[in-house]
């Protein structure tokens, strides 16, 4: 909090993206599995110290004012363009979703994304092993905020649609007539190229398709669309995160701090909502993961944490990046 207090003249308006995952009133203590000599990274004999605690002694209450008097300090940092992301879970996700509404508005909301975080969710007696991680996006501004499309990489099922084939590649077929209700509710037909039809598009656009062989007619005389398979970049990202795995022991990034997130859902992040020279702030940076992602796609960076063991693994991770 005092650090947000101390900068916040200098990073008032500045900030166009703000990632937190804060302590998450888990009740319980965080460590990090060092190797002997306290280099986090080296490899000989393991041992582990503390890092944080997320112990609460005044309960959920308690929690709740500590992570709204620190919400309420960073929307000031934010541009009008930007963005915070709030990283929790079933803990109290829904309680932060509501101080959120009142901070930022409910129309600044823009998703809740689920993060699968975990394959193996640890076997329950009750109810069902939690899996999922949940990041709660707000814009400062939902009419100014702006993201980039993101696209996983095509699969098998995502390629299966693409069955066509022309001399330009495979393409699948896009609808250009009105469907089901929207065909009936009194939408206008006209007549083009023979058939007469409530297209979705007017003449021109068709004509112009066209002409560019994109235009794709059945043996029933029927025209659709053609998209190509090269055309579509991957599979549009939706608000439920399963393709990013969490970070693993063997992994190349794992330090040993046992909250570690994954680069990878650190560069999704940065990537939608950000531009490089854009500065990013992490105000429980922990092992580094935003501020290592940040540096490496050419954004500024502005970050801290409470925890002094944290900051030597950030600022040691930060260096081996730079190097390598
Ligand atoms: C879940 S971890 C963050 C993990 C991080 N995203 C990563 O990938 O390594 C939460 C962090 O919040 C820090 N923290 C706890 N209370 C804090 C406070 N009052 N101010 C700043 N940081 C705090 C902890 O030290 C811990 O590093």
């Amino acid at each position: 909090m005092d650090v947000i207090r101390d900068y916040q003249n200098i990073l008032r308006g500045q900030v166009r993206l703000i990632y937190i995952d804060p302590p998450f009133l888990s009740g319980s203590n965080y460590t990090i599995k060092t190797r002997s000599g306290g280099n986090s990274l080296a490899a000989d004999a393991l041992k582990e110290e503390e890092a944080y605690s997320d112990r609460w002694e005044g309960g959920l209450e308690e929690y709740l004012e500590f992570i709204r008097v620190r919400l309420k300090a960073m929307k000031p940092l934010l541009k009008d363009d930007g963005s915070l992301w709030v990283h929790l879970d079933w803990h109290v996700s829904h309680y932060v979703k509501v101080i959120l509404d009142e901070l930022f508005g409910y129309s600044n909301f823009i998703n809740e994304i689920v993060w699968k975080r975990t394959n193996s969710p640890k076997a329950q007696s009750r109810g069902f092993g939690s899996q999922h991680d949940v990041i709660l996006l707000y814009a400062n501004d939902a009419t100014k905020f702006k993201t980039r499309q993101v696209y996983k990489a095509h699969n098998e099922k995502s390629r299966r649609p693409y069955s066509y084939k022309d001399k330009k590649g495979k393409f699948r077929l896009i609808e250009i007539e009105a469907q089901g209700i929207q065909r009936t509710e009194g939408r206008k037909q006209f007549e083009w190229r023979g058939r007469t039809a409530p297209y979705l598009y007017r003449k021109e656009t068709l004509d112009e398709w066209w002409n560019s062989g994109l235009i794709y007619k059945s043996k029933n005389g029927r025209y659709t669309k053609k998209q190509y398979l090269a055309d579509v970049p991957g599979v549009p990202v939706s608000d439920l995160w399963i393709d990013i795995h969490p970070v693993q022991g063997a992994s190349k990034e794992y330090t040993g701090f046992l909250t570690q997130k994954p680069e990878a859902l650190l560069e999704r992040i940065i990537d939608s909502a950000t531009k490089p020279g854009d500065v990013v702030a992490d105000f429980f940076v922990g092992s580094g993961t935003t501020i290592v992602a940040a540096e490496r796609m050419k954004r500024q960076w502005f970050a801290c944490d409470s925890s002094e063991a944290a900051i030597k693994i950030a600022k040691e991770r930060l260096c081996q990046n730079d190097n390598g």
